[in-house]
């Protein structure tokens, strides 16, 4: 029989009952559309929250959701040396330096691809849950490689980020195939919870007909959009600061990630940054 593993960061735990931790992919088929922006700013609203997180870069060789945290300078030890057995959890877990109940598990920069496996990421994953944390936000590499197959395989809900854009939505619609038959819970019979985020979303360019809107996207999907991330040059300069955008309180971006974490916890709120202005509506509709 298995014995719970010991507290690590003072999480309290129960040896009588199993912790559960809810896993969270963030995954898209496409590269670059927001993942580790998403994944960062889901984490620290979720910790902001009073929930214990720990955010965990499955993107190896790339090394990314440590500098948007901000921690990339405390990097000793990371997941791959995790689950390789030559660092614990402890050592390599490194604790947020805003929320004392956020934690970040880095990405390798120096192995390559194949450096995780199955028993390894689930050994990780349960050591975790067993230290108490409330959710695990997998920031995963994009399409169908391996680690992303291991980032989406234990996941309890899946946040599936896509752009408004042709491409991106027809290879979301690969990685909802996969989420749907590649997952241990596709293989107890069990659905994955799939969430549809929109990122770099630009009202105007909507209405100019270079983008797809958010019902139009929802329709191919066939996904509700769980939230609207508009277009920001916030994301960047947050980004620039090792900052989360989410805490950029005064920024739409933040505020749209911030109803995003509301929705995933059940809550239901208006969308909003959603329409262009509508300066020019009038003399369209008058021919002026
Ligand atoms: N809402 C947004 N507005 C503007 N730029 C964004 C937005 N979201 C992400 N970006 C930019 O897109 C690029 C890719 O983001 P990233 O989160 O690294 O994507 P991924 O992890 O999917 O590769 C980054 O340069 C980031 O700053
Ligand atoms: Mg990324």
């Amino acid at each position: 029989m298995l014995s719970p593993a010991p507290a690590v960061t003072g999480g309290q735990t129960n040896p009588e009952e199993p912790q559960l931790a809810e896993i969270i992919v963030v995954t898209s088929g496409k590269g670059g559309v927001g993942k580790t922006t998403t994944s960062a700013s889901l984490a620290t609203g979720l910790a902001r929250r009073g929930h214990r997180v720990a955010v965990i870069d499955f993107d190896v060789g790339l090394r990314n959701l440590d500098l948007i945290m901000g921690c990339e300078r405390r990097v000793v030890y990371d997941f791959v040396n995790v689950v390789h057995g030559e660092a614990t959890l402890k050592q390599a877990l490194i604790k947020d330096k805003r929320f004392d109940n956020l934690y970040v598990l880095a990405a390798s920069q120096t192995r390559d691809k194949d450096a995780l496996t199955k028993e390894g990421v689930e050994k990780v994953l349960n050591d975790l849950a067993a230290d108490g944390f409330d959710y695990i936000v997998a920031d995963s590499p994009a399409g169908i490689e391996k680690g992303a197959f291991l980032a989406m395989y234990y996941a309890d809900q899946a946040v599936v980020v896509v752009n408004p854009e042709v491409s991106s939505v027809r290879d979301s619609d690969r990685i909802l195939g996969l989420l749907a038959s590649k997952t241990r819970r596709a293989e107890n019979g069990e659905r994955v919870k799939e969430h549809l985020l929109l990122t770099r979303y630009s009202p105007k360019r909507v209405e100019t007909g270079e983008m797809l809107s958010i019902g139009d996207v929802e329709e191919i999907l066939g996904l509700k959009a769980i939230g609207v991330i508009p277009e920001s040059g916030d994301v960047l300069n947050a980004s620039n600061k090792g900052e989360p955008v989410i805490l950029e309180t005064t920024s739409d971006a933040a505020q749209a990630y911030e109803d995003a974490v509301a929705r995933l916890l059940g809550e239901s709120r208006p969308m909003r940054f959603v329409t262009a202005e509508k300066k020019g509506f009038l003399s369209k509709l008058f021919g002026g």
